[in-house]
């Protein structure tokens, strides 16, 4: 078994099911192989994440510009990795994060259409090279996944979005798995969710044990 404690992130568009599948993954990598996990999430994770979280998901601010919300989403994560990620890591904890940064290149560059060579900038500047080892990436047609969201009720920022956006979302996410083949694992996130689970699980052992 490997001994270095591993970073992984979930990511996808909304109601393909990542924080179930983020809490399943952290529970059975516990359980099974006595692994200390730090279950986390971006925008989120420490108390000014969970407050700018606040801020970028709400509703009634509609109007923030796309390189506001884009700073908000670095300021997180800095504060993230310096008080959490980092942290973890070097406790020997693996950490399971519901979104990072491809998050920012999918919604902010695809969905919002800002120039990428901004997100890089503050890639390099708020990570200083720490990337995860693997990422899952829950791909679902975006038909169903605005379904699911219509079922759930409530309605955030980027949830009350139309569907073009959802579109450039997964396009871009699409797009950096393509680019990022030894890191970013593609899976159908249409099952139900035990069968998602286990296919998560083994491209988690195959990878990272
Ligand atoms: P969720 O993870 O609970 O679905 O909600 C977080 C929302 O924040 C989601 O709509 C995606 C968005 N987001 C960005 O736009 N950029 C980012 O960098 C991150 C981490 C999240």
């Amino acid at each position: 078994m490997m001994n270095e404690p591993q970073f992984i992130t979930i990511e996808g568009i909304e109601g393909v099911g990542k924080s179930t599948q983020c809490a399943l993954l952290a529970k059975a990598l516990n359980q099974n192989y006595a692994v200390e996990i730090e279950l986390t999430r971006e925008p989120g994770g420490t108390k000014l994440g969970e407050a700018i979280r606040s801020i970028v998901l709400d509703p009634d601010l509609p109007s923030m510009t796309g390189h506001a919300e884009l700073l908000l989403m670095f300021a997180a994560r800095a504060e993230h990795l310096s008080k959490v990620i980092r942290p973890a890591l070097s406790k020997g904890r693996w950490v399971i994060c519901d979104r990072f940064t491809d998050a920012t290149y999918a919604y902010q560059g695809g969905g919002r259409e800002l120039d990428n060579a901004a997100i890089v900038l503050l890639e390099k500047l708020v990570q200083s090279g720490l990337t995860p080892e693997l990422t899952i990436l829950l791909d679902i047609d975006v038909e169903v996944a605005l379904r699911r969201l219509m079922m759930r009720g409530t309605t955030d920022r980027f949830e009350g979005e139309q569907r073009g956006f959802f579109e450039r979302v997964r396009a871009s996410y699409l797009n950096l798995a393509e680019n990022h083949p030894n890191r970013i694992v593609v899976i159908d996130g249409s099952p139900k969710e035990g069968v998602v689970h286990e296919s998560i699980l083994s491209v988690v052992r195959e990878r990272l044990f």
